[in-house]
Protein backbone atom coordinates (compact mmCIF):
# COMPACT_ATOMS: atom_id res chain seq x y z
CA UNK A 1 0.00 0.00 0.00
CA UNK A 2 1.57 3.04 -1.18
CA UNK A 3 0.52 6.01 2.04
CA UNK A 4 1.36 9.72 0.20
CA UNK A 5 1.16 13.04 2.34
CA UNK A 6 0.62 15.88 0.17
CA UNK A 7 -0.60 19.90 0.99
CA UNK A 8 -2.18 20.16 -2.13
CA UNK A 9 -6.12 20.39 -1.92
CA UNK A 10 -7.16 16.01 -3.43
CA UNK A 11 -10.65 15.05 -4.15
CA UNK A 12 -9.71 11.72 -5.27
CA UNK A 13 -10.84 8.43 -4.80
CA UNK A 14 -12.73 8.13 -1.46
CA UNK A 15 -12.26 11.01 0.44
CA UNK A 16 -12.57 11.27 4.20
CA UNK A 17 -13.47 13.41 6.92
CA UNK A 18 -13.60 13.18 10.23
CA UNK A 19 -16.37 14.19 12.77
CA UNK A 20 -16.07 14.23 16.29
CA UNK A 21 -18.49 13.27 19.38
CA UNK A 22 -21.81 15.13 19.18
CA UNK A 23 -21.54 15.30 15.35
CA UNK A 24 -18.92 18.30 15.94
CA UNK A 25 -17.58 18.68 12.43
CA UNK A 26 -13.87 19.39 11.16
CA UNK A 27 -13.36 22.08 9.40
CA UNK A 28 -12.35 19.64 6.30
CA UNK A 29 -15.99 18.21 6.76
CA UNK A 30 -17.50 21.40 6.77
CA UNK A 31 -15.98 22.34 3.22
CA UNK A 32 -17.19 19.07 1.69
CA UNK A 33 -20.46 19.00 3.19
CA UNK A 34 -21.08 22.73 1.60
CA UNK A 35 -19.04 21.30 -1.80
CA UNK A 36 -21.48 18.13 -2.01
CA UNK A 37 -24.60 19.81 -1.56
CA UNK A 38 -24.95 18.97 2.58
CA UNK A 39 -24.69 15.49 1.72
CA UNK A 40 -22.81 14.60 4.67
CA UNK A 41 -25.52 15.82 7.38
CA UNK A 42 -27.90 14.20 5.25
CA UNK A 43 -26.29 10.88 5.66
CA UNK A 44 -25.63 11.27 9.04
CA UNK A 45 -28.89 11.38 10.10
CA UNK A 46 -30.08 8.77 8.21
CA UNK A 47 -27.17 6.76 9.44
CA UNK A 48 -27.90 7.34 13.27
CA UNK A 49 -24.30 8.67 13.14
CA UNK A 50 -23.17 10.58 16.14
CA UNK A 51 -19.00 10.86 15.48
CA UNK A 52 -18.22 7.84 18.07
CA UNK A 53 -15.34 6.54 17.26
CA UNK A 54 -15.12 3.68 15.33
CA UNK A 55 -18.28 4.86 13.01
CA UNK A 56 -18.15 4.52 9.47
CA UNK A 57 -20.01 5.35 7.11
CA UNK A 58 -19.97 5.89 2.83
CA UNK A 59 -21.59 8.27 0.31
CA UNK A 60 -21.48 7.00 -2.97
CA UNK A 61 -21.49 8.66 -6.23
CA UNK A 62 -21.95 12.77 -4.47
CA UNK A 63 -23.07 15.65 -6.52
CA UNK A 64 -20.35 18.58 -6.48
CA UNK A 65 -17.08 17.39 -6.22
CA UNK A 66 -15.15 15.09 -8.12
CA UNK A 67 -14.65 11.93 -5.46
CA UNK A 68 -16.00 8.26 -5.96
CA UNK A 69 -17.35 8.85 -2.62
CA UNK A 70 -17.61 10.47 0.78
CA UNK A 71 -16.18 8.89 3.84
CA UNK A 72 -17.52 10.32 6.82
CA UNK A 73 -15.53 8.77 9.99
CA UNK A 74 -16.11 9.95 14.04
CA UNK A 75 -12.71 10.16 15.94
CA UNK A 76 -15.06 10.31 19.18
CA UNK A 77 -14.09 12.77 22.10
CA UNK A 78 -11.50 15.66 21.87
CA UNK A 79 -9.13 15.23 24.73
CA UNK A 80 -5.62 16.27 25.31
CA UNK A 81 -3.88 13.74 23.35
CA UNK A 82 -5.48 12.35 20.54
CA UNK A 83 -2.40 10.08 18.85
CA UNK A 84 -4.44 6.88 19.86
CA UNK A 85 -7.85 8.33 18.33
CA UNK A 86 -6.33 8.74 15.26
CA UNK A 87 -4.75 6.00 14.73
CA UNK A 88 -7.84 4.15 15.56
CA UNK A 89 -9.45 6.54 12.66
CA UNK A 90 -7.07 5.85 9.97
CA UNK A 91 -8.09 2.01 10.74
CA UNK A 92 -11.39 1.61 10.95
CA UNK A 93 -11.49 3.60 7.72
CA UNK A 94 -9.37 1.15 5.73
CA UNK A 95 -10.83 -1.99 7.65
CA UNK A 96 -13.97 -0.32 5.71
CA UNK A 97 -13.02 0.14 2.73
CA UNK A 98 -10.26 -2.50 2.42
CA UNK A 99 -11.97 -4.84 0.36
CA UNK A 100 -14.55 -2.29 -1.31
CA UNK A 101 -13.43 -2.02 -4.19
CA UNK A 102 -11.96 1.46 -3.39
CA UNK A 103 -8.08 1.60 -4.97
CA UNK A 104 -7.24 4.86 -3.44
CA UNK A 105 -8.32 6.50 -0.06
CA UNK A 106 -7.73 10.53 0.40
CA UNK A 107 -8.03 11.89 3.84
CA UNK A 108 -8.85 15.58 3.86
CA UNK A 109 -7.57 16.94 6.99
CA UNK A 110 -6.76 20.74 6.77
CA UNK A 111 -4.54 21.59 9.41
CA UNK A 112 -4.70 18.62 11.53
CA UNK A 113 -1.14 18.63 13.64
CA UNK A 114 1.47 16.27 11.48
CA UNK A 115 1.81 13.87 14.19
CA UNK A 116 -1.55 13.03 14.23
CA UNK A 117 -1.57 12.85 10.35
CA UNK A 118 1.17 10.76 10.58
CA UNK A 119 -1.25 8.44 13.42
CA UNK A 120 -3.76 7.87 10.67
CA UNK A 121 -1.57 6.48 8.12
CA UNK A 122 -0.15 4.52 10.54
CA UNK A 123 -3.51 3.30 11.68
CA UNK A 124 -4.41 2.14 8.31
CA UNK A 125 -1.03 0.02 7.55
CA UNK A 126 -2.21 -1.78 10.93
CA UNK A 127 -5.65 -2.44 9.55
CA UNK A 128 -4.60 -3.10 6.15
CA UNK A 129 -2.24 -6.31 7.27
CA UNK A 130 -3.62 -9.60 5.93
CA UNK A 131 -2.10 -13.17 5.96
CA UNK A 132 -3.14 -14.66 2.56
CA UNK A 133 0.02 -16.65 2.21
CA UNK A 134 -1.54 -19.75 1.89
CA UNK A 135 -4.43 -19.18 0.31
CA UNK A 136 -4.57 -20.23 -3.43
CA UNK A 137 -8.62 -19.93 -3.97
CA UNK A 138 -8.84 -16.42 -2.87
CA UNK A 139 -11.45 -14.62 -4.80
CA UNK A 140 -10.85 -11.26 -6.66
CA UNK A 141 -13.50 -9.53 -4.58
CA UNK A 142 -12.60 -10.83 -1.41
CA UNK A 143 -8.65 -9.16 -2.03
CA UNK A 144 -8.32 -6.05 -1.18
CA UNK A 145 -8.50 -2.87 -3.12
CA UNK A 146 -7.18 -0.49 -1.72
CA UNK A 147 -3.98 0.44 -2.92
CA UNK A 148 -3.04 4.07 -1.89
CA UNK A 149 -3.67 6.15 1.51
CA UNK A 150 -3.24 10.10 0.45
CA UNK A 151 -3.11 12.29 3.69
CA UNK A 152 -3.94 15.30 2.64
CA UNK A 153 -3.18 18.43 4.55
CA UNK A 154 -1.13 21.69 5.40
CA UNK A 155 1.26 20.10 7.73
CA UNK A 156 2.61 17.33 5.23
CA UNK A 157 6.04 18.13 5.62
CA UNK A 158 5.43 17.21 9.42
CA UNK A 159 3.52 14.68 8.84
CA UNK A 160 6.02 12.70 6.55
CA UNK A 161 8.86 12.99 9.14
CA UNK A 162 6.79 11.74 11.97
CA UNK A 163 5.52 8.88 9.72
CA UNK A 164 9.00 7.43 8.78
CA UNK A 165 9.64 6.28 12.26
CA UNK A 166 6.07 4.54 12.22
CA UNK A 167 6.23 3.29 9.59
CA UNK A 168 9.16 1.67 10.70
CA UNK A 169 7.35 0.28 13.83
CA UNK A 170 4.54 -1.06 10.86
CA UNK A 171 6.97 -3.64 9.22
CA UNK A 172 8.03 -4.56 13.08
CA UNK A 173 4.09 -5.27 14.02
CA UNK A 174 4.03 -6.94 10.08
CA UNK A 175 7.33 -8.81 11.04
CA UNK A 176 5.87 -10.47 14.36
CA UNK A 177 1.98 -11.22 12.65
CA UNK A 178 3.74 -13.18 9.91
CA UNK A 179 5.88 -15.25 12.48
CA UNK A 180 2.85 -15.77 14.40
CA UNK A 181 0.37 -16.66 11.71
CA UNK A 182 3.00 -19.34 9.87
CA UNK A 183 2.49 -22.47 11.14
CA UNK A 184 4.62 -25.07 12.75
CA UNK A 185 5.52 -26.47 9.66
CA UNK A 186 7.23 -23.21 8.46
CA UNK A 187 8.01 -21.29 11.23
CA UNK A 188 10.50 -23.49 13.30
CA UNK A 189 13.19 -23.25 15.58
CA UNK A 190 15.70 -22.93 12.65
CA UNK A 191 13.44 -21.02 10.01
CA UNK A 192 12.69 -18.48 12.63
CA UNK A 193 16.88 -18.29 13.23
CA UNK A 194 17.16 -18.21 9.41
CA UNK A 195 14.72 -15.10 8.97
CA UNK A 196 16.74 -13.61 12.50
CA UNK A 197 19.71 -13.82 10.41
CA UNK A 198 18.30 -11.66 7.84
CA UNK A 199 17.86 -8.72 9.96
CA UNK A 200 21.08 -7.95 9.82
CA UNK A 201 20.07 -6.39 6.50
CA UNK A 202 18.00 -3.71 8.96
CA UNK A 203 20.91 -2.77 11.02
CA UNK A 204 20.95 -5.04 13.24
CA UNK A 205 23.92 -7.12 14.96
CA UNK A 206 23.00 -10.62 14.67
CA UNK A 207 24.59 -13.68 16.26
CA UNK A 208 23.20 -17.60 16.74
CA UNK A 209 24.10 -20.12 19.35
CA UNK A 210 22.68 -23.70 18.52
CA UNK A 211 22.29 -26.72 20.63
CA UNK A 212 26.15 -27.38 20.91
CA UNK A 213 26.93 -23.73 21.90
CA UNK A 214 24.32 -24.20 24.94
CA UNK A 215 25.25 -27.43 25.84
CA UNK A 216 28.96 -25.73 26.47
CA UNK A 217 27.39 -23.25 28.31
CA UNK A 218 25.40 -25.75 30.60
CA UNK A 219 21.52 -24.40 29.20
CA UNK A 220 19.88 -27.75 29.51
CA UNK A 221 16.35 -25.93 30.81
CA UNK A 222 16.30 -24.50 27.38
CA UNK A 223 17.85 -27.57 25.93
CA UNK A 224 15.26 -30.37 27.75
CA UNK A 225 12.31 -28.65 25.79
CA UNK A 226 13.39 -28.50 22.26
CA UNK A 227 14.90 -32.89 23.37
CA UNK A 228 12.04 -34.45 21.16
CA UNK A 229 11.99 -31.89 18.18
CA UNK A 230 13.48 -32.76 14.91
CA UNK A 231 14.80 -29.32 14.67
CA UNK A 232 18.12 -28.22 16.39
CA UNK A 233 17.16 -25.18 19.16
CA UNK A 234 18.11 -21.96 18.96
CA UNK A 235 19.12 -18.79 21.17
CA UNK A 236 18.82 -15.61 18.93
CA UNK A 237 21.11 -12.63 19.72
CA UNK A 238 19.79 -8.99 18.08
CA UNK A 239 22.13 -6.34 19.27
CA UNK A 240 21.17 -2.56 18.10
CA UNK A 241 23.62 -0.54 20.19
CA UNK A 242 22.23 3.30 18.81
CA UNK A 243 22.86 4.83 22.42
CA UNK A 244 26.03 5.98 24.47
CA UNK A 245 29.00 3.79 24.03
CA UNK A 246 29.58 1.96 27.71
CA UNK A 247 25.75 2.16 28.58
CA UNK A 248 24.22 -1.03 29.87
CA UNK A 249 21.88 -2.02 27.32
CA UNK A 250 17.91 -3.07 27.79
CA UNK A 251 17.71 -6.59 27.09
CA UNK A 252 14.72 -7.96 26.17
CA UNK A 253 14.03 -11.90 26.41
CA UNK A 254 11.10 -13.81 24.37
CA UNK A 255 10.15 -17.12 24.85
CA UNK A 256 9.96 -18.60 21.21
CA UNK A 257 8.02 -21.94 21.27
CA UNK A 258 7.60 -22.15 17.52
CA UNK A 259 4.53 -24.93 18.68
CA UNK A 260 3.82 -26.33 21.82
CA UNK A 261 2.13 -29.94 21.85
CA UNK A 262 2.68 -30.21 25.61
CA UNK A 263 5.61 -32.26 25.18
CA UNK A 264 4.79 -36.12 27.04
CA UNK A 265 2.35 -34.14 29.07
CA UNK A 266 0.65 -33.95 26.08
CA UNK A 267 -2.09 -31.32 25.53
CA UNK A 268 -5.86 -32.03 24.46
CA UNK A 269 -6.10 -32.26 20.25
CA UNK A 270 -9.13 -29.66 20.36
CA UNK A 271 -7.57 -26.18 19.85
CA UNK A 272 -4.01 -27.05 19.86
CA UNK A 273 -3.08 -25.75 16.32
CA UNK A 274 -3.30 -22.39 18.15
CA UNK A 275 -0.17 -23.06 19.80
CA UNK A 276 1.26 -22.22 16.34
CA UNK A 277 1.63 -19.20 18.03
CA UNK A 278 3.14 -19.64 21.19
CA UNK A 279 6.43 -18.11 20.11
CA UNK A 280 4.79 -14.63 20.24
CA UNK A 281 6.91 -13.43 22.77
CA UNK A 282 9.83 -13.73 20.44
CA UNK A 283 8.13 -12.75 17.59
CA UNK A 284 7.20 -9.48 19.66
CA UNK A 285 10.89 -8.97 20.58
CA UNK A 286 12.27 -9.53 17.05
CA UNK A 287 9.42 -7.02 15.26
CA UNK A 288 10.30 -4.33 18.20
CA UNK A 289 14.12 -5.14 17.43
CA UNK A 290 13.20 -4.47 13.46
CA UNK A 291 11.39 -1.31 14.85
CA UNK A 292 14.06 -0.15 16.80
CA UNK A 293 16.65 -0.61 14.47
CA UNK A 294 14.72 0.67 11.02
CA UNK A 295 13.81 3.87 13.30
CA UNK A 296 17.76 4.11 14.33
CA UNK A 297 16.71 4.42 17.74
CA UNK A 298 19.33 6.70 20.26
CA UNK A 299 19.41 3.56 22.77
CA UNK A 300 21.33 0.61 23.70
CA UNK A 301 19.05 -2.54 23.23
CA UNK A 302 19.63 -6.23 23.12
CA UNK A 303 16.88 -8.87 21.71
CA UNK A 304 17.33 -12.71 22.97
CA UNK A 305 15.22 -15.10 21.66
CA UNK A 306 15.23 -18.81 23.15
CA UNK A 307 13.70 -20.78 19.77
CA UNK A 308 12.43 -24.40 20.54
CA UNK A 309 9.70 -26.87 19.27
CA UNK A 310 7.63 -28.94 22.30
CA UNK A 311 7.21 -32.21 21.19
CA UNK A 312 6.63 -35.90 22.53
CA UNK A 313 9.53 -38.35 21.45
CA UNK A 314 11.62 -41.21 23.00
CA UNK A 315 14.46 -38.78 23.53
CA UNK A 316 11.86 -36.19 25.11
CA UNK A 317 11.51 -34.61 28.71
CA UNK A 318 9.70 -36.68 30.80
CA UNK A 319 7.69 -35.74 33.71
CA UNK A 320 9.85 -36.37 36.96
CA UNK A 321 13.39 -35.53 35.04
CA UNK A 322 15.56 -33.34 37.07
CA UNK A 323 18.06 -30.44 35.09
CA UNK A 324 20.35 -28.37 36.02
CA UNK A 325 19.79 -24.84 34.56
CA UNK A 326 23.04 -22.68 33.21
CA UNK A 327 22.81 -20.84 36.73
CA UNK A 328 23.27 -23.69 38.58
CA UNK A 329 19.86 -24.27 39.86
CA UNK A 330 18.09 -27.69 39.34
CA UNK A 331 14.44 -28.32 38.49
CA UNK A 332 12.04 -31.14 38.94
CA UNK A 333 10.26 -30.94 35.38
CA UNK A 334 6.39 -31.99 36.75
CA UNK A 335 4.88 -30.81 33.76
CA UNK A 336 6.45 -30.83 30.42
CA UNK A 337 3.64 -28.61 29.04
CA UNK A 338 4.62 -25.71 31.75
CA UNK A 339 7.81 -25.59 29.31
CA UNK A 340 8.18 -21.40 28.62
CA UNK A 341 9.66 -20.84 31.84
CA UNK A 342 12.22 -23.50 31.19
CA UNK A 343 13.11 -22.16 28.05
CA UNK A 344 13.00 -18.09 29.42
CA UNK A 345 15.26 -18.57 32.87
CA UNK A 346 18.21 -19.89 30.88
CA UNK A 347 17.72 -17.22 28.02
CA UNK A 348 17.72 -14.59 30.93
CA UNK A 349 20.71 -16.11 32.11
CA UNK A 350 21.92 -15.56 29.20
CA UNK A 351 20.86 -11.93 28.88
CA UNK A 352 22.24 -11.02 32.65
CA UNK A 353 25.73 -12.78 32.46
CA UNK A 354 26.49 -11.79 28.87
CA UNK A 355 25.35 -8.45 28.44
CA UNK A 356 25.04 -6.68 32.30
CA UNK A 357 21.75 -4.72 31.13
CA UNK A 358 20.44 -2.01 33.37
CA UNK A 359 17.21 -3.83 33.13
CA UNK A 360 15.45 -6.69 31.68
CA UNK A 361 12.16 -7.89 30.17
CA UNK A 362 10.66 -10.85 29.13
CA UNK A 363 7.53 -11.63 26.97
CA UNK A 364 5.98 -14.71 26.37
CA UNK A 365 2.80 -16.36 26.45
CA UNK A 366 3.51 -17.95 29.18
CA UNK A 367 0.29 -18.84 31.22
CA UNK A 368 -3.33 -19.87 30.45
CA UNK A 369 -4.20 -18.98 33.53
CA UNK A 370 -3.46 -15.09 32.55
CA UNK A 371 -7.00 -15.21 30.30
CA UNK A 372 -8.47 -16.31 33.46
CA UNK A 373 -7.49 -13.13 35.08
CA UNK A 374 -6.93 -10.04 32.46
CA UNK A 375 -8.89 -11.47 29.54
CA UNK A 376 -7.69 -10.28 26.40
CA UNK A 377 -7.62 -6.52 27.18
CA UNK A 378 -4.28 -6.21 29.01
CA UNK A 379 -0.98 -8.23 29.21
CA UNK A 380 -0.06 -9.25 32.85
CA UNK A 381 2.98 -7.78 34.26
CA UNK A 382 5.62 -9.19 37.10
CA UNK A 383 8.16 -6.67 38.21
CA UNK A 384 10.95 -6.72 40.83
CA UNK A 385 11.26 -3.09 40.22
CA UNK A 386 8.06 -0.54 40.57
CA UNK A 387 9.83 2.29 38.54
CA UNK A 388 10.47 -0.32 35.86
CA UNK A 389 6.88 -1.06 35.80
CA UNK A 390 5.78 2.10 35.74
CA UNK A 391 7.37 2.78 32.69
CA UNK A 392 5.78 -0.51 31.42
CA UNK A 393 2.35 0.47 32.08
CA UNK A 394 3.28 4.39 31.09
CA UNK A 395 4.36 2.55 27.72
CA UNK A 396 1.49 0.91 27.62
CA UNK A 397 -1.07 3.85 27.54
CA UNK A 398 1.24 5.33 24.99
CA UNK A 399 1.25 2.59 22.45
CA UNK A 400 -2.29 0.96 23.12
CA UNK A 401 -0.81 -1.98 24.54
CA UNK A 402 -2.01 -2.10 28.00
CA UNK A 403 -0.14 -4.06 30.84
CA UNK A 404 -2.00 -4.18 34.22
CA UNK A 405 0.50 -5.37 37.01
CA UNK A 406 0.02 -8.74 39.47
CA UNK A 407 1.47 -9.53 42.51
CA UNK A 408 4.23 -11.63 43.84
CA UNK A 409 5.32 -12.52 46.93
CA UNK A 410 7.16 -15.17 49.13
CA UNK A 411 3.56 -17.12 50.00
CA UNK A 412 3.81 -17.75 46.12
CA UNK A 413 7.29 -18.88 45.95
CA UNK A 414 6.72 -20.83 48.20
CA UNK A 415 4.46 -23.02 46.03
CA UNK A 416 7.03 -24.50 43.57
CA UNK A 417 9.31 -26.02 46.09
CA UNK A 418 10.15 -29.53 45.90
CA UNK A 419 11.65 -32.35 48.29
CA UNK A 420 13.47 -33.37 44.65
CA UNK A 421 15.44 -30.21 43.67
CA UNK A 422 15.66 -26.85 44.43
CA UNK A 423 12.25 -25.91 42.32
CA UNK A 424 9.70 -27.50 39.86
CA UNK A 425 8.16 -26.57 37.47
CA UNK A 426 4.63 -26.10 38.33
CA UNK A 427 3.03 -24.56 41.50
CA UNK A 428 -0.63 -25.43 42.84
CA UNK A 429 -3.75 -24.62 40.82
CA UNK A 430 -4.18 -21.38 41.91
CA UNK A 431 -2.69 -18.24 41.31
CA UNK A 432 -0.63 -19.86 38.22
CA UNK A 433 0.12 -17.02 36.19
CA UNK A 434 2.08 -15.72 39.42
CA UNK A 435 3.74 -18.69 40.10
CA UNK A 436 5.12 -18.97 36.57
CA UNK A 437 6.68 -15.41 37.28
CA UNK A 438 8.14 -16.89 41.22
CA UNK A 439 9.78 -19.50 38.96
CA UNK A 440 11.24 -16.70 36.36
CA UNK A 441 12.07 -14.47 39.88
CA UNK A 442 14.27 -17.44 40.99
CA UNK A 443 16.48 -16.64 38.37
CA UNK A 444 17.37 -12.86 37.95
CA UNK A 445 18.81 -11.62 40.82
CA UNK A 446 19.49 -7.62 42.08
CA UNK A 447 18.68 -7.05 38.51
CA UNK A 448 15.70 -4.67 37.58
CA UNK A 449 13.17 -7.39 35.95
CA UNK A 450 9.79 -7.05 34.23
CA UNK A 451 7.68 -10.54 33.00
CA UNK A 452 4.86 -9.62 30.53
CA UNK A 453 2.65 -12.48 29.66
CA UNK A 454 0.78 -12.15 26.61
CA UNK A 455 -0.94 -15.14 26.55
CA UNK A 456 -3.95 -13.34 26.09
CA UNK A 457 -2.77 -10.76 23.54
CA UNK A 458 -0.83 -12.12 21.19
CA UNK A 459 -3.83 -13.74 19.35
CA UNK A 460 -7.40 -13.08 19.38
CA UNK A 461 -9.97 -14.88 17.32
CA UNK A 462 -12.48 -11.66 18.13
CA UNK A 463 -11.82 -8.85 15.33
CA UNK A 464 -13.33 -5.76 16.99
CA UNK A 465 -10.41 -3.78 17.29
CA UNK A 466 -9.70 -2.23 13.32
CA UNK A 467 -5.68 -2.24 14.12
CA UNK A 468 -5.93 -5.64 15.04
CA UNK A 469 -6.82 -6.92 11.30
CA UNK A 470 -6.06 -11.01 11.68
CA UNK A 471 -5.62 -13.55 13.79
CA UNK A 472 -2.31 -12.46 15.14
CA UNK A 473 -1.94 -9.11 17.15
CA UNK A 474 1.74 -8.40 16.61
CA UNK A 475 0.92 -7.74 20.56
CA UNK A 476 4.35 -6.24 22.42
CA UNK A 477 5.98 -4.25 19.52
CA UNK A 478 3.93 -1.30 19.88
CA UNK A 479 4.73 -1.31 23.77
CA UNK A 480 8.62 -2.26 23.74
CA UNK A 481 9.29 0.86 21.20
CA UNK A 482 7.05 2.96 23.06
CA UNK A 483 9.09 2.04 26.07
CA UNK A 484 12.41 2.23 24.62
CA UNK A 485 11.59 5.90 22.82
CA UNK A 486 10.05 7.14 26.45
CA UNK A 487 12.06 5.27 29.23
CA UNK A 488 15.72 5.18 27.39
CA UNK A 489 16.35 7.70 24.32
CA UNK A 490 15.78 11.17 26.71
N1 LIG B 1 1.82 -22.07 25.89
C1 LIG B 1 1.11 -22.38 27.05
C2 LIG B 1 0.29 -21.24 27.62
C3 LIG B 1 -0.85 -20.71 26.77
C4 LIG B 1 -2.13 -21.15 26.99
C5 LIG B 1 -0.65 -19.74 25.83
C6 LIG B 1 -3.19 -20.64 26.26
C7 LIG B 1 -1.70 -19.23 25.11
C8 LIG B 1 -2.96 -19.67 25.32
C9 LIG B 1 2.05 -22.86 28.16
O1 LIG B 1 3.22 -23.44 27.74
C10 LIG B 1 1.30 -23.85 28.97
O2 LIG B 1 0.92 -24.86 28.43
N2 LIG B 1 1.08 -23.55 30.24
C11 LIG B 1 0.34 -24.39 31.10
C12 LIG B 1 1.03 -24.36 32.43
C13 LIG B 1 0.55 -25.42 33.38
C14 LIG B 1 0.93 -26.80 32.87
C15 LIG B 1 1.16 -25.17 34.73
C16 LIG B 1 -1.07 -23.84 31.20
O3 LIG B 1 -1.26 -22.64 31.15
O4 LIG B 1 -2.00 -24.65 31.29
ZN1 LIG C 1 3.04 -25.53 27.38
ZN1 LIG D 1 3.92 -22.83 25.84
Amino acid sequence: MKINFTNKPAQKGAVCVAIFADNKFSDAANAIDSDSGRSIRKAMETARFSGKAGQVIQILAPVGISASSIIVAGVGEQNNDMSLAWESYGAAVTKKLLTSGVNLITFVIGDLEGTYAAKIAFGARLAAYRFDNHRTKLSADKKPSVTSICICGSKSDAAKEAFSSLNELAEGVYLARDLVSEPGNIINPESFAKCISGLSDNGLEIEILDEKDMRKLGMNSLLSVGAGSNYGSKLAIMKWMGGKTGDAPVVLVGKGVTFDTGGISLKPGNGMWDMKGDMGGAAAVTGAMRAIAGRKAKANVIGIVGLVENMPDAAATRPGDIIKSADGQTIEVQNTDAEGRLVLVDALWYGINSFKPCRIIDLATLTGAILVALGQENAGLFSNDDHLANDLTVAGKISGEEVWRLPLGSGYDKLIDTPNADMKNIGGPFAGSITAAQFLKRFVGEVPWAHIDIAGMAWKDKRDDPRESVWATGFGVRLLDSFIANSHEQ
